[in-house]
């Protein structure tokens, strides 16, 4: 009887202590908080509980930046609604963010992130949206690019249109972008960005793979053997003072240096575009149009800003040295030729010009410099000679000589064959020939010098000894 007594007494203390700490727990909001936001915590603290604990882990609870600070809207804004006596908006867009962060967000909308949801009438876009489908853009592309975010009339968002949080999303107040693209809500933390995952969700695959380069760089080894030295969650994160092991995506692209501010435009340490068919300095088409830009040697110069943290300068020089040069090869001996046949062949009507992707040398020349053409260059650009070498070169090589030529050969006998456009027929021929002129391409056609061939005769017969030993 008197043990169950202490077993009630115990029991009742227990639930006396759970009730003060889950009271207290409930206390410790802020005091400080504002009023709105005490009152929409009410019902979030138990109607969606995971993000208001996150929201709690966050730098902005102790900061006493709550969910009515950033939800709030102006009942003017298309997507503001009425929600239990509040004027708010579902969507925090970059603009609404700049309240509070007004450097992070111009840098933000003055970069090429912030352009990414241009890509309507790209011909990328005429694959997602017509060859493939609308439905495949809506899943694919737009989740990466950012779609244009419609509003319903009372308010919520539309279904095609959202959730979405892509890089280059066109919000309902103009704004551009997603914040959220790399800055996961309702934690918001910086270490979570400065992860090379968080790139990882748009950086990678067949077309522009810098995850997978950066995994298979000595950077990327020494970074996952290292995760426990990168100090990622310190709020100081300069390289080389507060972390040594290894950079990530953003260290060498956004991070602050010792001497280098942290930046939000992803393009200020880049001095190519590795994009289009023929890579380009990255001020050129700007340049062209007469606008002042950043030039591309300042960009380099804060690049290699970086790299001295841990290198040395003949190193990094070195190495630009080496990646510019697997660039011009790349543009001069396969960029620029197949550039210049594929337009004449289609400009002249060789093939239907008014639809893309109906012809089999349309897939061929988009692999040649979309996916191989960039695989090479980038693998060049960030240290990962598998990506340069078989995922990149030779595919280029094979593709180049035996579908791309061989096809553009059978356009035109059969261009010959029913006598259509002679002279298209002779100006495609005239640059084939051209091409197969430059000493770069000799090989193929056999117009080497004996004196060549000796020599590489000679080649081969030594490494043969050499292995056979
Ligand atoms: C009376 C309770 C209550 C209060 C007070 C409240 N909410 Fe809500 N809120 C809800 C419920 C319930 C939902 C719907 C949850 C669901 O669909 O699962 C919701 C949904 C939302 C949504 C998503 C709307 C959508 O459909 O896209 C946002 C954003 C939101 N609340 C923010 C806030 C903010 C900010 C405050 C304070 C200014 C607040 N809420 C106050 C109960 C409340
Ligand atoms: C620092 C700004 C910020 C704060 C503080 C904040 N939010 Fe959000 N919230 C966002 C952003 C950004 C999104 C993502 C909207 C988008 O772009 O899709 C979001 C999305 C949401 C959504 C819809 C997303 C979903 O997954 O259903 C709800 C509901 C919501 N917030 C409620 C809250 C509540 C409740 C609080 C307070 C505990 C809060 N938010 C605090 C910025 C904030
Ligand atoms: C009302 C002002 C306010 C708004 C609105 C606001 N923030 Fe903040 N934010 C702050 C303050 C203040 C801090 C610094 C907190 C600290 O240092 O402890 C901060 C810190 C941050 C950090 C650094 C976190 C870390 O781990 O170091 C990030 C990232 C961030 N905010 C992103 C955002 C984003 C994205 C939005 C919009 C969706 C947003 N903020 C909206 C005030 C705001
Ligand atoms: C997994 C994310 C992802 C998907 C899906 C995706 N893209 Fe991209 N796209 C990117 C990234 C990242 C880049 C930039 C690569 C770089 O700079 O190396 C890019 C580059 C581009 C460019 C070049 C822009 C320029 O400035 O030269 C176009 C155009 C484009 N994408 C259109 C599309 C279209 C259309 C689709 C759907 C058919 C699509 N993308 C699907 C992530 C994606
Ligand atoms: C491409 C990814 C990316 C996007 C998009 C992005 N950020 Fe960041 N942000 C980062 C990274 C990475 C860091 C951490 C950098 C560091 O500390 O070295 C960071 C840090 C921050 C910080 C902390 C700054 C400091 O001095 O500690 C704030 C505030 C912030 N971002 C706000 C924003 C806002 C607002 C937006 C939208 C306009 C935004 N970010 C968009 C990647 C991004
Ligand atoms: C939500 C998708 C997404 C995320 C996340 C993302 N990017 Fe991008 N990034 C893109 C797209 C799309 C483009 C191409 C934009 C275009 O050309 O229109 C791009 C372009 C770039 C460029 C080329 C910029 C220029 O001026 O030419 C760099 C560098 C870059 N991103 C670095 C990063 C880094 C570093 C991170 C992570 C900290 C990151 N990105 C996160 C989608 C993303
Ligand atoms: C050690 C530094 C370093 C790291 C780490 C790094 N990059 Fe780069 N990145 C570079 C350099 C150098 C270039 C080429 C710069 C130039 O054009 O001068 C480049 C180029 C790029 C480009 C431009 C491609 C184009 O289309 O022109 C993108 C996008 C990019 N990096 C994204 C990333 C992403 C995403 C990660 C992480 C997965 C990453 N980088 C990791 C140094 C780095
Ligand atoms: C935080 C330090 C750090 C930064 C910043 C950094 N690296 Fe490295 N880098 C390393 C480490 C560690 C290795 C591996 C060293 C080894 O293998 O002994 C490495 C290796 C390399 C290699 C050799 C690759 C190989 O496969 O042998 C090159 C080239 C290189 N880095 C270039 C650069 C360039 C260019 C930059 C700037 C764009 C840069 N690094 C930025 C730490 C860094």
């Amino acid at each position: 009887m008197k043990g169950f007594k202490i077993f009630f007494i115990v029991v009742a203390v227990l639930l006396l202590a759970a009730m003060v700490i889950a009271k207290q727990e409930y206390r410790s909001i802020p005091s400080t908080l504002t009023e709105e936001s005490k009152a929409c915590l009410e019902c979030h603290e138990t109607e969606i509980p995971a993000m208001v604990k996150e929201w709690r882990y966050s730098r902005h609870y102790g900061a006493n930046v709550g969910c009515y600070e950033c939800h709030a809207a102006d009942p003017k804004d298309v997507d503001a609604f009425e929600h239990n006596g509040f004027n708010i908006a579902t969507i925090v867009s970059p603009k609404d963010c700049s309240k509070c962060h007004q450097t992070e967000y111009q840098e933000f909308q003055d970069s090429h992130h912030a352009d990414a949801g241009n890509i309507l009438g790209s011909l990328d876009n005429v694959l997602g949206e017509v060859v493939e489908g609308p439905m495949a853009a809506v899943n694919g592309c737009k989740q990466c690019h950012g779609s244009i975010v419609e509003v319903n009339d009372d308010g919520t968002l539309t279904p095609e249109t959202w959730p979405n949080t892509g890089i280059g999303r066109i919000n309902p107040d103009g704004s551009k972008g997603a914040c959220s693209a790399c800055h996961s809500r309702h934690s918001f933390e910086a270490a979570l960005a400065r992860q090379p995952e968080n790139c990882g969700k748009c950086h990678l695959g067949p077309d522009h793979p810098q995850k997978e380069i950066y995994e298979e760089s000595k950077h990327g080894i020494a970074y996952y053997a290292n995760i426990d030295r990168m100090n990622l969650n310190s709020s100081s994160w300069v390289v080389g003072v507060d972390y040594s092991a290894a950079p990530t995506c953003a260290t060498c692209h956004m991070s602050a240096t010792r001497d280098l501010p942290l930046t939000h435009d992803v393009g200020s340490r880049i001095s190519w575009t590795l994009r289009p068919p023929v890579s380009q300095k990255i001020d050129a088409a700007a340049k062209a149009k007469g606008k002042v830009v950043k030039s591309w040697e300042d960009r380099r110069d804060d690049m290699k800003n970086v790299c001295s943290a841990c290198h040395t300068s003949n190193y990094v020089d070195n190495f630009y040295v080496q990646f510019d040069g697997a660039i011009d090869l790349y543009n001069n001996k396969f960029g620029k030729p197949a550039t210049a046949i594929y337009k004449k062949v289609r400009g002249s009507g060789l093939i239907t010009n008014d639809t893309n992707f109906d012809d089999e040398l349309e897939w061929t020349y988009f692999y040649l410099w979309h996916h191989e053409g960039r695989r090479a260059r980038m693998g060049a650009a960030m240290f990962a000679p598998d990506y340069t070498q078989w995922h990149g070169f030779y595919e280029i090589a094979e593709r180049f000589y035996m579908e791309f030529i061989p096809q553009v050969n059978e356009i035109l006998e059969h261009a010959k064959a029913e006598g259509i456009n002679p002279t298209a027929v002779a100006e495609v021929e005239a640059l084939i020939k051209k091409t197969f002129e430059m000493d770069e391409h000799k090989w193929f056609t056999g117009d080497v010098s004996a004196e060549d061939k000796a020599a590489r005769k000679k080649a081969r017969e030594e490494f043969k000894k050499r292995y056979a030993k």
